[in-house]
């Protein structure tokens, strides 16, 4: 099959489209014709070897932890799809897999949902990651409560624009950062409240959230704690040590009053999530904002855009 391989940790121009051996199915995988694979700044990540002290993959490495595509075949124990169905999913990259960019990928059947009628492939694809970590962020970790108040920091980024429109079919008030140029996107995503963050400062504010999140992780807990309710809850989409250490010291202080909590999202591969992502754009409460489709030849491209740190929603690769 085709696929976009890396041979060692580099550059953009370490991406190589080649011939390489088809993926063996495993018992409770199932292999997908991937007709469109989501690109993410974990992508970026990983070829570059910034996350090499977390993940440790193999040489010659396939990249891509998001796909859309038709069920080609299922391994033993597959009990939910059957060959043809069309399906989105994610690769679990805590294990160390990817694949995506590539004409055919194995994830886990619990790692995949059915595809919504109402999405193209590349719509589906461009939801995995970035939705699911929008979804379990905003549910999960930061339990916003309808009619509640969210803070979305970086809300035109491939996350950013998944928990806008997340956090209104929670039943929050949302108020949402970004640049004065994605400001009108934003907006139409369901922001009631829309900030240049290149103009104001957002801690500045006086208003208090149930939930700050950081989709870009830009902030730091010790300026935005003044923010949150006083049961609210920071969550990041990166760690960094001084946010590890609030995250020790707030339940230290939990009998003294302080009831605040800070946290970090690790997005996991759920199926049953992205069937939730999937329900939401039946109900049309969930469109994915796709800045590019590039096709699998071009992942190099695709990558440098992604470096910019500047995309608007997210990016794509069509696979013919
Ligand atoms: N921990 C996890 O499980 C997990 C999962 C997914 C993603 N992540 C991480 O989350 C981060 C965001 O991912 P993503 O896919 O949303 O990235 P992305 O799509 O590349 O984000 C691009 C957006 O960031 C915005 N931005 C840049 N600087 C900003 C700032 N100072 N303040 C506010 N917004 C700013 C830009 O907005 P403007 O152009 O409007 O300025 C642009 O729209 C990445 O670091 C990614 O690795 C972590």
């Amino acid at each position: 099959m085709k696929a976009v391989v890396i041979d060692g940790y580099g550059g953009p121009d370490r991406l190589q489209i080649r011939e390489v051996k088809c993926p063996e199915l495993e018992p409770g995988m199932i292999r997908v014709r991937v007709r469109a694979a989501g690109v993410n700044p974990v992508d970026w990540k990983i070829r570059s070897g910034m996350l090499k002290g977390i993940l440790r993959p193999t040489f010659p490495l396939i990249l891509g932890g998001d796909l859309a595509g038709e069920v080609d075949a299922v391994g033993e124990g597959v009990t939910r799809f059957q060959v043809g169905d069309p399906v989105f999913g994610m690769a679990d990259l805590r294990k160390g897999q990817t694949g995506a960019y590539a004409e055919y990928a194995v994830i886990a059947e619990s790692a995949a949902a059915r595809k919504p009628d109402v999405w193209s492939f590349e719509q589906a694809a461009s939801v995995p990651i970035a939705g699911l970590t929008a979804l379990q962020s905003l549910r999960d970790l930061g339990r916003v409560p309808s009619g509640g108040s969210v803070l979305i920091n970086g809300a035109s980024g491939g996350v950013g624009t998944f928990a806008v429109q997340i956090g209104k079919a929670l039943g929050a008030r949302v108020v949402a950062t970004c640049s004065a140029s994605n400001a009108e996107l934003v907006r139409s995503l369901g922001a009631d409240t829309v900030i240049d963050y290149t103009v104001h400062d957002v801690t500045q504010r006086d208003e208090t959230f149930d939930v700050f999140f950081d989709a870009v992780a830009r902030s730091n807990f010790r300026r935005a704690r003044h923010l949150l309710k006083p049961d609210g809850t920071y969550v990041s989409t990166l760690p960094s040590p001084r946010l590890i250490g609030w995250m020790g010291l707030l339940p230290i202080l939990r009998p003294f009053g302080v009831r605040r909590r800070a946290a970090i999202i690790l997005v996991k591969p759920r199926g049953d999530d992205l069937a939730t992502l999937a329900q939401l754009a039946e109900q049309g409460e969930l469109r994915p904002v796709i800045e590019h489709v590039y096709p699998l030849e071009d992942a190099r491209q695709a990558h440098e855009q992604s470096q910019t740190g500047r995309t608007r929603g997210k990016i794509v690769l069509h696979i013919a």
